[in-house]
């Protein structure tokens, strides 16, 4: 479990699971460093600027949709009860979702804890009669629901295809694990992004603006200040790559020289051209995203598109302890 605080300064603790994942990461044969790591304060900063970029399509496109089928999400799930959010950022969709549901008790969790507690104080003051309770927690483990919802009706979000990051082994044991949080009965609102032309894809993740070059970055200047590190920033260059066979796209910090730096006080050499790969982003077919739900324990009632098949959104409704087939 991380600390009860995600530091941005060096007198903070540190998560000794950022320790661990940065030093295992950088050890491996394929250097790579999971992508919850890009969510420091600045971090999260930076990822709502990349939403409110013109070549970013995914957040336009999935709040386009849920928009348009609010109401008709709502007639689904019904109103009332808690909704629990993974990974809720900065909250944008959320109030969209939160005039449909109308839910009694709202519980935002993100592993980015200093941003979500402001995005909920926002939150709080737009829905003056709304109980909000953040969590702080990294998702894909153990997380404490607060007592106040116990008895109520659940309903999951999880937008932003956020379940991208996840190669598709773990995506399945995380909807799972979220059945597990959130009980026999619930229901999950999940946002997934569809494959589309590559040069869409790429530039999506490559701006021109450099904000996701910046965003990728900061995971550097993050593991420097947080584990003493030295790493050259400015030698490391991002790159967005399409994985044809994996059906994903990679984000990756590229060494543009042979370079030498140390962590903690241990040594790491670079060749000109390695990589450090931070973060996945799998797309899905319509198949695909059903049938990674049915995976993990979520059976899909509806699915919700844009005119274009850029993005869907599912409903699922949780399966029965034991599913028969
Ligand atoms: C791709 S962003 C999506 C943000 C927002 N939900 C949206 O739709 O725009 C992923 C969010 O999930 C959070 N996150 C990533 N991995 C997490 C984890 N393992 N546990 C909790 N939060 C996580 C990040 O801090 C970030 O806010």
């Amino acid at each position: 479990m991380p600390d009860a605080t995600t530091p941005d300064s060096p007198t903070d603790a540190v998560d000794p699971a950022f320790r661990r994942d940065v030093l295992d990461g950088l050890k491996a044969r394929h250097r790579a460093i999971p992508a919850r790591w890009l969510y420091d304060r600045r971090g999260s900063e930076l990822f709502d600027e990349i939403t409110r970029l013109d070549s970013y399509y995914p957040t336009r496109t999935e709040t386009g949709i849920m928009t348009r089928h609010a109401a008709a999400i709502a007639e689904k799930t019904g109103t009332g009860g808690a909704l629990i959010e993974f990974g809720a950022g900065s909250v944008t969709k959320t109030p969209l979702m939160i005039r449909a549901l109308k839910p009694d008790h709202y519980v935002p969790i993100d592993i980015s804890g200093d941003y979500l507690r402001d995005s909920a104080e926002k939150l709080k003051g737009d829905f003056p009669g709304l109980a909000v309770d953040p969590v702080e927690a990294d998702f894909t483990g153990h997380v404490e629901l607060p007592a106040e919802i116990e008895g109520l009706k659940r309903t999951g979000f999880f937008p932003g295809s956020t379940i991208g990051n996840f190669v598709p082994r773990s995506a399945t044991d995380l909807l799972r694990h979220f059945r597990d949080i959130l009980g026999d009965h619930a229901k999950l609102i999940i946002g997934l992004d569809r494959i589309k032309p590559i040069d869409r894809l790429r530039r999506a993740y490559d701006d021109a603006e450099g904000v996701t070059a910046a965003f990728n970055r900061n995971l550097l200047t993050r593991i420097n200040r947080e584990l003493e590190g030295n790493i050259p920033v400015e030698l490391f260059r991002h790159e967005a790559r399409w994985n044809e066979m994996l059906g994903r796209i990679e984000m990756h910090l590229v060494a543009t020289r042979a370079l030498d730096f140390t962590v903690e006080g241990e040594a790491f050499h670079f060749d000109e051209g390695d990589t450090i790969h931070t973060e996945n982003s799998h797309k899905y077919g319509p198949r695909g995203g059903r049938t990674l739900l049915l995976a993990g324990g979520w059976t899909p009632i509806a699915e919700w598109t844009d005119e274009d098949e850029d993005f869907a959104l599912i409903l699922a409704e949780a399966q029965p302890p034991r599913h028969a087939p």
